[in-house]
């Protein structure tokens, strides 16, 4: 299914233990250190780690010199403090900063007006259900319905209340899709080549992801854990370029 969105880019997740380590990955991918390595990475998240750790002067040092910068904060609180803290990271130049939906349409109304009214062009992403996250543990934390009804019914409520995009697993893309249409960008964390191994649940590989329709792949501990960070990221493009031509 295509995203309608044009070609699926990967997002670097920068979950290093200090700034000092995610800059010196970045150097070692985007410059490389192997003989012509060097990828075209343009997008990095950064978690609620590295901004503990480094703040606002870490994030506009990473906008300055070109990133486009994702910050995963996933907010979630009442409506006011949600459109304060969106108000407070709206002038720091991001491409996008998560939500999380669970947090109800009067939430992210509230922050999507926050960010407009600070003039801001960052793109508000909603947290339908963390990957993490299978029907299991869902029941256990009092979730109603399936994991993938509730994605579907937070991504109907995301396109509503006016945010941008909703981050998913790949595996109920082509669900939200067939639910709000192109309304939302897709990003997609939980790719994996092969299912297990840690806590992400609902997995599936970068070329799954794309043949079902995802907009950005976010990937972690594939590329950070890689002896050879480049290739995976060769790796990760082919099978993303392979589902495109599909
Ligand atoms: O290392 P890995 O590839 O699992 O990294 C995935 C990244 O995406 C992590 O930084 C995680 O915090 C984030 N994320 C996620 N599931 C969500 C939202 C964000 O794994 N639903």
């Amino acid at each position: 299914m295509s995203n309608g969105h044009g070609i699926a880019k990967i997002i670097a997740a920068l979950d290093l233990p200090t700034g000092e380590a995610a800059l010196r990955f970045l150097e070692k991918m985007v410059c490389g250190t192997n003989a012509g390595a060097c990828v075209p990475l343009e997008y990095v998240k950064v978690g609620p780690r590295l901004f503990a750790l480094e703040g606002r002067r870490f994030v506009e040092g990473l906008v300055r010199d070109g990133y486009k910068v994702f910050l995963d904060l996933k907010l979630h609180d009442i409506p006011n403090t949600v459109a304060g803290a969106v108000d407070a990271l709206a002038g720091l130049g991001l491409w996008a900063l998560t939500l999380h939906s669970g947090g109800g349409r009067e939430m992210l109304v509230a922050a999507a007006n926050a960010r407009d009214a600070a003039g801001s062009a960052m793109h508000l992403l909603g947290v339908s259900v963390l990957t993490s996250v299978d029907d299991a543990t869902w029941k256990s934390v009092g979730g109603g319905g399936s994991v993938a009804e509730t994605v579907v019914l937070r991504a109907r409520l995301c396109a509503d209340a006016g945010v941008d995009g909703l981050v998913c697993s790949p595996r109920e893309l082509e669900a939200v899709r067939q639910a709000v249409g192109g309304a939302l960008l897709t990003v997609v964390p939980g790719i994996r080549p092969v299912a297990g191994g840690d806590d992400q649940k609902r997995t599936a590989s970068a070329g799954i992801a794309v043949r079902n329709g995802a907009d950005y792949l976010v990937v972690g501990r594939p590329l950070l854990a890689a002896e050879d960070p480049v290739l995976t990221w060769k790796e990760l493009q082919r099978d993303m370029e392979e589902a495109e031509t599909r």
